[in-house]
């Protein structure tokens, strides 16, 4: 288990090129595995949550190839009914989109299959996408309470309309994925919009779906064409970039080829709101995402009241949230983000004990919290609570701090953003 140790930051200067989007990594490999030919994707995230995925495609024989450095990555996909039966458990790690999203593959296998991950995951609530699964004809076994490990008896399935209880891109995927092996039309209905990198996808493959508003249906039974993808580097991981910016004096960044599908960008209308300085330059669209270069100049920070649909377009993005809010004058209320109490970690409780540690008066809600900002932080030895976004989130309020702040327990990291210290250190230079 490694700590990272952090001191007060000098201004952050130049460019930061953030790694490949995750969520588009996982969708490229499953949609390319799925469809018949030969498609190549640039610029994969070859970090551990995208890999588990890609690994449990070769596990059911699909051929992928891999650059050295792991970004290009050529996948000879065999069709919807090309998957074999895997040798043993598919290991999802700590990726809950891997596994989520892997059930409704696998539920539509004419074969046995057991998901299962690491002690983190083996703690995420998996009924969410038992329940449809189990609906539209799957047989699926969990852990009391619906936790993994998840044994599949696919096959055999009829296309459903589901009213999701919660707004997930992951639910809504795993249900349009076993969609594409009924005959007929499958919809999801989500309270409010999540993410739509999988819709997007879906139709550059050349699959008929219809968007209505929150009313997601597909046609099942398609052919899915193999395609040529580029991933945009990940908003959420430029997120650490874009608030360290904002609230490290003297600091002037510009964060180059970022997604900003509005799915997912409620951080920068929240920033904005707040008083930030952030600017989108170069905009343009690259395989069917939105993307442009995000400059950033340190600002002075308001604290505000948000929650809801704008909330959920930053769902990863609580915990710099927080960091932000922590720096901000004045009071900030989050509210509406019970999901955040499911994430990989409790992000709400992560947080506030963390900030806390820091001299951080917060107050925790049932689904949200309220931070009251300072000028700085206090240092502290703080924890990661295992998870990526907690982890890179503390460093950056180290930044802030008079001393030295250790974190804890930072290998998580390299889930979504190998070389994260590297790349914000050279910015200090
Ligand atoms: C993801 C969806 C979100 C997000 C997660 C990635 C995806 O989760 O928090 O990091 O790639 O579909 P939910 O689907 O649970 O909202």
């Amino acid at each position: 288990m490694n700590q990272i140790k952090v001191c007060h930051s000098n201004p952050l200067k130049g460019e930061a090129s953030p790694p490949p989007d995750k969520s588009i990594s996982h969708r490229a490999v499953i949609f390319s595995s799925l469809a018949e030919g030969r498609s190549v994707i640039e610029n994969f995230l070859a970090a551990e949550d995208p890999m588990r995925t890609l690994e449990a495609f070769r596990q059911m024989g699909i051929d992928i190839e891999q650059s050295n450095d792991g970004g290009t990555v050529t996948i000879n996909g065999k069709g919807l009914n090309g998957l074999s039966a895997p040798d043993g458990a598919i290991d999802c790690g700590n990726s809950g989109t891997t596994m989520r999203m892997m059930s409704g593959v696998l539920s539509g296998q004419p074969f046995s299959s057991t998901l299962t991950g690491d002690r983190y995951l083996l703690k995420r609530p998996m009924q969410r996408v038992i329940s449809p699964l189990a609906k539209m004809g799957a047989v699926i076994t969990s852990e009391a309470g619906g936790f993994p490990p998840l044994h599949i008896k696919g096959g055999n399935l009829s296309p459903v309309k589901y009213n999701s209880p919660v707004a997930s891109a992951q639910v809504k995927s795993s249900i349009l994925l076993a969609g594409l092996y009924c005959n007929g039309i499958t919809t999801v209905v989500e309270p409010e919009k999540s993410r739509d990198h999988t819709e997007r996808m879906l139709r550059a493959a050349g699959v008929d779906i219809n968007v209505q508003g929150l009313e997601v249906s597909i046609k099942g039974r398609a052919k899915l064409n193999p395609m040529d993808i580029r991933v945009p580097a990940d908003f959420s991981s430029a997120a650490f970039f874009i608030v360290a910016g904002l609230i490290v004096p003297g600091s002037e960044v510009l964060i180059k080829d970022v997604g900003i599908n509005q799915t997912r960008t409620g951080l920068l209308d929240i920033l904005i709101m707040m008083g930030a300085s952030v600017q989108l330059l170069n905009q343009r669209d690259i395989s069917g995402e939105p993307v442009a270069d995000i400059l950033v100049k340190h600002s002075s920070l308001s604290g505000i009241e948000t929650g809801g649909e704008m909330l959920l377009r930053a769902i990863d993005e609580f915990p710099i949230l927080c960091v932000a809010a922590a720096l901000a004058e004045g009071t900030t209320k989050i509210t509406g983000a019970q999901e955040l109490r499911v994430k990989e970690s409790d992000r709400i409780a992560a947080m506030a004990s963390e900030l806390a540690k820091m001299g951080v008066k917060v107050e925790e809600l049932p689904d949200g919290i309220i931070i009251e900002g300072r000028d700085n932080l206090d240092a502290a030895d703080v924890s990661s609570h295992g998870d990526h976004r907690i982890a890179m989130s503390m460093i950056v309020a180290g930044f802030m701090a008079k001393g030295e702040t250790t974190v804890d327990d930072t290998d998580c990291i390299d889930t979504s953003f190998p070389g994260f210290m590297d790349m914000i250190n050279r910015l200090k230079e």
